[in-house]
C-alpha cells in the first residue's frame, strides 16, 4: 500500500517509523514531515489543512490510505472531505469524521457527551456572553481552584486553573472578551479534580475497539512539574500504578460507554481516541478526549506495540478490527524531549544539532528539525527531539534516554531529567 501520513512532529516521526516497518507498506509519503521522517519516506511540502492539495497528492502518488496525525485537519473535516469526494471516496482515512473530532474540538460538546452517556468526569457548566452574569455568579459559588476551559482548539493553552475566585472571574471575562479568539467564545467552568493523570489510547472503527499500551506524559517545563505548560516534556509507558484492576474500570466505565455513545450518536469514527484520565481516590475520571494520538506519549507507546500498525489500520478500514489482538512489549519505554532554550516562551530556531550519530540503545524521533540549505540538521521548533529507550523498568529506560540526551548538542538545549518522578 502507498501511505500518506499527515503531520510534522515527533508523533508523526514515530508513526512513520512504525508504518515503514510494515511489509504492507510499499511507499510512505509524509506531508509536510520533518528531517526525521525524510529518512523513512518522502516528505511532501503540502499543508495538511489544504484538503485540495492533499487530494492532488493522493491522486498523483496513487495513495491507498491517509493517516492523520494532528487534530486540526480532523476537526476541519478531512475525513468527510475524502468520504464525499467524487473520485477518492474509497480511500480510507485513519481518523474520525468532523462530528467525531468534536470530542476534542469542543470541550462543551465533549462534556455534554460524557454527561449523556454517564461517563465519569468533573461537574461543569458552560457559558457564553449571553449568560456572562450567571457565569460569574456560578464561579463565585465554587470552591477554588476553579478550572476554566476555552471551548475550542487553543493550541493547548485554553485551560486555566485559577487559585482564587477573583482570578477566575478576571480570566472568565478575558476569555469571553476574546483572549483566545473564537475558541473562547464559549467557556466551560469545571470542578477541580485532584489526582494523578494518565493517558489511554484506543483504536476504533466506531463499533469495535483495541486499547494500546497505557502511558503518562509530563507537561510542565520544570522538574518536579513546575512552571509553564508545554506540548509535553516526556512520557513513560507502561504506568506502574495503572494495574489490571484500574484498566478494567477504565474499560467498563469509560471506554465502552464512549464507543457506545459514538455509535448511538451515529458518528463515523475510524481512528484513535485519546482519553486523558485522572485517578481520584481509586476511580478514573475523564479530563479530556482527543481525536488523535498524544505527543509525546506516541513516542513511548508505539515502540512498545508489537503489532504491525499498518495491518491494524488495514483491518480497521476493512471492518475486521475485532480479529486483531494487541501485543505489548513487556519492557518499559521512557521518552525525554529536548527543547529549545526559552520554550514554551520565545525561542530561536536554526541551531545546528550534533551528537546524533550512533543511536545505540535509544530511538531518536524528530519533533522540530529541518535540514538547512547547507544540508545540516538544525532546530526548527520548541520541541526538537524525542529520545526513547527501553528498560526492564522505566527508571532503567529513563537513565538511557537521559544519557543520550546529554550526548546530543544544540545551543540552548534543555530537558527534564526527572520524567516519571512521581511514579
Ligand atoms: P486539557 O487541555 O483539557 O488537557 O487540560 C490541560 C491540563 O489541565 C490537564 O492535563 C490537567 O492537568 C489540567 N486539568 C484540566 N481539567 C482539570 C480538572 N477538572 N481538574 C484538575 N485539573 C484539570
Ligand atoms: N500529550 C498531550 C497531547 O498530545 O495533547
Amino acid at each position: 500500500m502507498n501511505i500518506l501520513l499527515l503531520g510534522s512532529g515527533g508523533r508523526e516521526h514515530a508513526l512513520a517509523w512504525k508504518i515503514s516497518q510494515s511489509p504492507l507498506c510499499s511507499s510512505l509519503f509524509i506531508a509536510p514531515g520533518n528531517a526525521g521522517t525524510a529518512s523513512l519516506g518522502t516528505n511532501m511540502a503540502v499543508n495538511p489543512n489544504d484538503f485540495e492539495a492533499v487530494a492532488q497528492l493522493v491522486s498523483s502518488e496513487q495513495i491507498d490510505m491517509i493517516v492523520v496525525g494532528p487534530e486540526e485537519p480532523l476537526v476541519n473535516g478531512i475525513y468527510d472531505y475524502f468520504k464525499n469526494h467524487s473520485s477518492l471516496g474509497h480511500i480510507p482515512v485513519i481518523g474520525p469524521s468532523r462530528q467525531g473530532a468534536m470530542l476534542e474540538g469542543s470541550k462543551a460538546f465533549a462534556k455534554a457527551f460524557m454527561q449523556e452517556f454517564g461517563i465519569p468526569t468533573a461537574a461543569y457548566r458552560e457559558f457564553t456572553v449571553d449568560n456572562l452574569a450567571e457565569g460569574i455568579d456560578y464561579i463565585s459559588r465554587q470552591t477554588p481552584p476553579i478550572v476554566l476551559k476555552a471551548d475550542g482548539l487553543a493550541a493547548g493553552k485554553g485551560v486555566l486553573i485559577c487559585p482564587t475566585v477573583e482570578e477566575a472571574v478576571t480570566e472568565f471575562n478575558a476569555m469571553l472578551g476574546g483572549k483566545f479568539g473564537s475558541a473562547g467564545s464559549r467557556v466551560v467552568v469545571e470542578q477541580f479534580l485532584k489526582g494523578i493523570e494518565f493517558s489511554v489510547f484506543v483504536l476504533t472503527d466506531g463499533k469495535d475497539y483495541k486499547i494500546l499500551p497505557v502511558a503518562k506524559d509530563y507537561k510542565r517545563i520544570g522538574e518536579g512539574d513546575t512552571g509553564l505548560n508545554t506540548g509535553g516534556m516526556g512520557a513513560v509507558s507502561p504506568v506502574p500504578f495503572v494495574d489490571a484492576s484500574l484498566m478494567a474500570k477504565v474499560e467498563e466505565r469509560i471506554i465502552k460507554p464512549t464507543i457506545d455513545g459514538i455509535g448511538k450518536r451515529g458518528f463515523a469514527y475510524e481512528g484513535f481516541i485519546f482519553v486523558g484520565l485522572i485517578l481520584v481516590e481509586g476511580n478514573p475520571y475523564v479530563i479530556e478526549y482527543n481525536c488523535r494520538l498524544g505527543d509525546p506519549e506516541t513516542e513511548a507507546v508505539l515502540p512498545r506495540l508489537q503489532n504491525d500498525l499498518l495491518a491494524l489500520f488495514h483491518a480497521l478500514a476493512e471492518g475486521r478490527l475485532s480479529e486483531e489482538v494487541i501485543e505489548e512489549d513487556p519492557r518499559s519505554a521512557a521518552t525525554v524531549i529536548l527543547v529549545s532554550g526559552g520554550y514554551p516562551g520565545d525561542y530561536e530556531k536554526g541551531k545546528p544539532i550534533s551528537g546524533l550519530v550512533g543511536e545505540g540503545d535509544s530511538l531518536v524521533f524528530h519533533s522540530g528539525t529541518r535540514l538547512n540549505d547547507a544540508g545540516e540538521l538544525v532546530t526548527n521548533g520548541g520541541r526538537v527531539l524525542a529520545i526513547t529507550s527501553y528498560g526492564d523498568t522505566f527508571r532503567e529506560a529513563l537513565a538511557k534516554s537521559n544519557g543520550k540526551a546529554k550526548q546530543i548538542h544544540f545551543e540552548g538545549k534543555y530537558y527534564r531529567r526527572d520524567i516519571g518522578f512521581d511514579l
